[in-house]
């Protein structure tokens, strides 16, 4: 789905960032620009970058017994 509709970012691209090395909201929008025109999506670009840091940090036992 698009998170950011001003850059077209996505919760894909916003995922694969995540995945790439990106740590912060601020490495977030150098890497997608997200939230750099209205700021309107800064708020779901957040909590998309958080569940994505946060599936990081799970280890992948507990990856695979979270149901889909
Ligand atoms: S919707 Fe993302 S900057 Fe406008």
């Amino acid at each position: 789905m698009y998170v950011c509709v001003c850059n077209g970012v996505t919760d894909r691209d916003i995922r694969k960032a995540v995945n790439g090395g990106v740590r912060t909201f601020k490495q977030l929008q150098q890497a997608t620009e997200v939230a750099s025109c209205c700021g309107k999506c800064a708020s779901c670009a957040r909590d998309v970058m958080d569940e994505a840091l946060d599936k990081q940090r799970q280890p992948a036992w507990q990856i695979a017994l979270v149901p889909a």
